[in-house]
């Protein structure tokens, strides 16, 4: 078994083949058992690093997938219809090897710990990236509810755990990197929180077409509304809102924060947002990605 490192900043963690697993909910053992997971043709995985909107892609999946979920005939929570490969303890009754076709996952795993079988399939990957100031910030945010974590004290710590990825799911970099460098190995689709901020309808098209499901006009305006911030804001089935008190203290927010591109500039000085993009250029710089950091460039 490969080495498990500990996580100086956050004891909650550890790490393990670049990854940064909760000690609570995930063993290394479990973690190794996922490579062998049996993939079907049909299997649809989305996979982001955590706040990358990962429930906004999650919900406009099951939309697409799902006409009970369009018509509202069916009442059913969103993280029961996607459900998360590695987080078995939120659907423990399920046996993911006989779940009926086409199965719908969600993941934050790298590239390197997901099954084998998904490598050279026809198997579909979803791949959701966001500006990482954004995600910074959010992650930052997401702490005052995450029961599982070490709380920072303040942005600065963050920043400087978040770049040295003693966070939940390890470095950003390398997250993306991966799956980026990887790409052609995967049937996969990649797309971005801001592209979908600025023209949800078109994303939503793009990821029809990928899985080969036609929507007409009206089926594509209600997934449209049925995603935006607000109406999932106040919709609990696509909220998390069952998620147990040991997991997220609802009291001090929720995953529905502000929704926003460029909200990183309320907490990120000058200095820090001018070391992270000297270490964004030295990490990414040879990547053809583009990112968009705020709304009115
Ligand atoms: P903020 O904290 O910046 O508001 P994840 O689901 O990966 O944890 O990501 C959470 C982030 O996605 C939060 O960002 C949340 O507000 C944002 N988000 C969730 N649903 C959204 C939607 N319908 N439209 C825009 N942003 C959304």
């Amino acid at each position: 078994m490969a080495a498990i490192t500990p996580v100086p900043r956050d004891s909650n963690l550890y790490c393990y083949k670049g990854f940064c697993f909760l000690k609570e909910i995930m063993s290394p053992e479990f973690i190794d058992s996922l490579q062998d997971f049996k993939i079907r043709d049909d299997d649809v995985f989305l996979i982001t690093y955590p706040k990358s909107g990962t429930i906004w892609s999650q919900q406009i999946l099951s939309l697409i997938c799902s006409e009970g979920h369009r018509n509202g005939t069916e009442k059913i929570e969103t993280s029961e219809r996607v459900k998360w490969f590695e987080f078995r303890a939120l659907n423990p009754d399920v046996d993911y090897n006989s779940c009926p076709s086409p199965r719908l996952f969600v993941s934050h795993l790298s590239e390197t710990l997901v099954p084998r079988g998904l490598k050279n399939t026809k198997a579909k990957v979803i791949y959701v990236m966001r500006n990482p100031k954004d995600v910074m910030n959010s992650f930052y945010r997401f702490q005052d509810i995450s029961v599982l974590t070490a709380k920072s004290q303040d942005f600065h710590q963050f920043f400087e755990k978040f770049l040295d990825g003693e966070v939940f799911a390890g470095k950003w970099f390398d997250h993306v990197r991966g799956w980026y460098n990887h790409k052609d190995a995967y049937n996969i689709l990649f797309l971005k929180y801001e592209d979908m901020i600025k023209d949800l309808r078109s994303v939503v098209k793009q990821i029809s077409t990928f899985l080969a499901l036609k929507l007409d006009d009206e089926a594509m305006d209600i997934v449209v509304k049925k995603a935006s911030f607000k109406q999932m804001k106040n919709d609990p089935l696509a909220n998390k809102e069952t998620l147990p008190e040991n997991i997220i203290d609802k009291r001090f927010g929720s995953f529905m924060r502000k929704g926003q591109v460029g909200d990183w500039k309320n907490v990120m000085t000058v200095a820090e947002s001018e070391i992270f993009d000297k270490l964004f250029h030295e990490k990414m710089g040879d990547l053809s990605l583009n990112f968009t950091w705020e709304v009115d460039e």
